[in-house]
């Protein structure tokens, strides 16, 4: 197998429930995989990555487990999955499954058994803490730090009368790399998946494996209020030990991809780590930083406002994690969003110039250096939701948002909010077609599907070849099978202009040529002066050597002499 075949590949993330329901309950399975494996071939993807399809109660998406070795009835079976995997390989496609390591489901028998006393053998698979008094006599948790889904990171436990630490949902515990015990289980887990022919995971959260385990309370707020300080349980040193020690138990036996997901707050001193050739863990980080440049995580918008984006945030960001990473000889994803994020094209594009902005996402993403993923939708410019009710709203970080935000701020607010940054945006069903139900199933889907279906769906876009599919189709081949394709997988990456508020301008080069990316992020004329060279690929069928119309994107290649640069 060629070494290292992910540096020239261009993956295609899958979240499983909504992508093809091939048995009409209204939810994606695995059979609907297969049956659209041709589908992917077609668009010139070579890697998939598959978001988790294990037993769950659903609390997260999948991503709260109950047995990480076997499939949810309800998305097909263990022998399903092999076909997917020997139907993928034949067609040249790789897999990648989610690793899920920071936590369990709590219905996990694991965990059913680690909180029913504290000598159970299990008991140290988790991370309990006895709560503590505060001043009004209360019982409450261990600490002050705060969860990523909101409150607290401790959920009460009555049969042993202590906390657990969860830091997503209260129905998803922590487990603890701190024991031997558990590391060995959980290479077990890894091990079962790649003896099956996987090629790799995307290991979910693995930023927090490692904690202080000490649970002082954080300095970022008083012992009696909630700290919000990812610090206590992000990229601390000791996960390298449990990382490099599962490489060395599993990993290096395989010749597999991983790839952890690091999330906010990593940098790349962190990523350095992580790819550690001296220590060897992982193979790339993802990192959040790049797909947040407009800030909306972090706003709650509370009136309805075009979203600008934010240019000199993005380039600063790019230039960051690319230049770095090349300049430090790591390998690294490239990607618009995951299922956490709202929709490039409602974050990045514009939907009033709907083709031609998704066009543009596409010709961006694909001239840029790294393993590139495509998330499922974004080939066809799927938008963020457009819910009208609270109660459309499932996602579980949504609903406690909901919760934590409904006595402050209206519903609309709220909403509005949850439309701009919610993760329902990223679950939405598939739109394959501008039948019923968007084609995705044939009873209603389990998540409530935008009405864009009949403008914005995989058939029309693939008979038409203007759209956003065949845009990203002819960029897949323009990377991966043409003349230019060492330029784009292999070229250094360059910034061409660092002060334009609206243009992003970047270049390729790979021995005495190269390719420049122009790519406007208005959905207005931006004059500008247009370099030489042969036009590659443009998102509009006339254009000019002034400037770049609304959204335009022009890719040019032409040769490098650094003599004369
Ligand atoms: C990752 C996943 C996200 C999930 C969380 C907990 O961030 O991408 O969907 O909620 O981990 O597993």
């Amino acid at each position: 197998m060629q070494k290292d075949w992910w540096k020239t590949s261009v993956a295609y993330q899958i979240y499983i429930r909504s992508f093809y329901d091939s048995d009409g309950d209204g939810m994606g399975d695995l059979r609907g995989i297969i049956e659209k494996l041709d589908y992917l071939k077609t668009l010139g993807i070579n890697a998939i990555w598959i978001t988790p399809f294990y037993p769950s109660p659903l609390d997260d998406n999948g991503y709260d487990i109950s047995d990480f070795m076997a499939v949810d009835p309800s998305l097909g079976t263990l022998e399903e999955a092999k076909e997917l995997i020997e139907k993928a390989h034949s067609l040249g496609i790789k897999v990648l499954l989610d690793y899920v390591m920071n936590q369990t489901s709590d219905e996990h028998p694991w965990f059913i058994e680690s909180k029913s006393s504290v000598d159970n053998p299990k008991r140290s698979y988790y991370l309990w803490a006895p709560g503590r008094v505060n001043p009004a006599g209360e019982r409450v948790e261990p600490n002050n730090w705060g969860a990523f889904f909101g409150g607290p990171a401790w959920n009460y436990s009555p049969e042993t009368d202590q906390y657990y630490m969860k830091i997503f949902s209260d129905k998803m515990p922590d487990i603890n790399w701190d024991y031997e015990p558990l590391r060995k289980e959980m290479a077990q887990v890894a091990r079962f998946w790649l003896d099956l022919g996987v090629d790799g995971f995307r290991m979910d959260a693995i930023a927090h494996l490692g904690r202080d385990l000490s649970f002082k309370n954080s300095k970022l707020a008083g012992p009696w209020e909630l700290a919000y300080d990812w610090s206590k349980f992000s990229n601390r040193d000791v996960l390298y030990d449990y990382l490099h020690e599962l490489h060395k138990d599993v990993f290096q036996h395989y010749n597999v991809l991983t790839i952890g997901e690091v999330g906010g707050g990593a940098k790349l001193p962190d990523a350095l780590k992580y790819v550690n050739k001296e220590r060897p863990a992982i193979d790339m980080v993802f990192n959040f930083d790049t797909v947040w440049c407009n800030g909306l995580e972090n706003r709650t918008i509370l009136k309805p406002e075009k979203i600008k984006v934010n240019v000199a945030e993005l380039r600063k960001r790019l230039v960051y994690w690319l230049k770095g990473s090349i300049e430090a000889g790591i390998a690294f994803p490239m990607y618009w969003t995951n299922h956490d994020h709202p929709r490039a094209l409602s974050q990045y594009g514009d939907i009033n110039f709907h083709q031609v902005s998704g066009r543009l996402l596409a010709m961006v993403l694909l001239s840029l250096p790294g393993m590139i993923f495509i998330y499922n939708g974004e080939e066809i410019g799927m938008t963020n939701v457009d819910y009208q009710s609270l109660e459309d709203f499932k996602d579980a970080s949504s609903r406690n948002f909901i919760r934590d935000h409904k006595h402050k701020y209206t519903s609309e607010q709220i909403m509005t909010h949850l439309r701009y940054a919610g993760r329902d945006n990223g679950h939405l069903p598939f739109q394959w077609s501008n039948t019923k139900y968007g084609g995705f199933s044939t009873s209603e889907p389990y998540l409530k599907m935008n009405d864009n279906y009949q403008w914005i769906n995989a058939e029309d876009q693939m008979n038409d070849q203007q759209s956003i599919w065949s845009m990203y189709r002819e960029m897949i081949q323009l990377r991966l099978e043409s003349d230019y394709s060492s330029i784009l997988t292999q070229g250094n990456f360059d910034v061409l202009d660092h002060q334009h508020p609206d243009v992003f301008v970047f270049v390729r080069r790979y021995e005495n040529h190269e390719i420049i990316t122009l790519a406007n992020f208005r959905d207005h004329y931006v004059q500008y002066p247009i370099m030489s060279g042969k036009v590659l690929q443009s998102n509009y069928e006339t254009y000019d050597h002034k400037g770049l119309q609304p959204y335009e994107g022009r890719l040019i290649w032409r040769e490098y002499d650094e003599k004369n640069s």
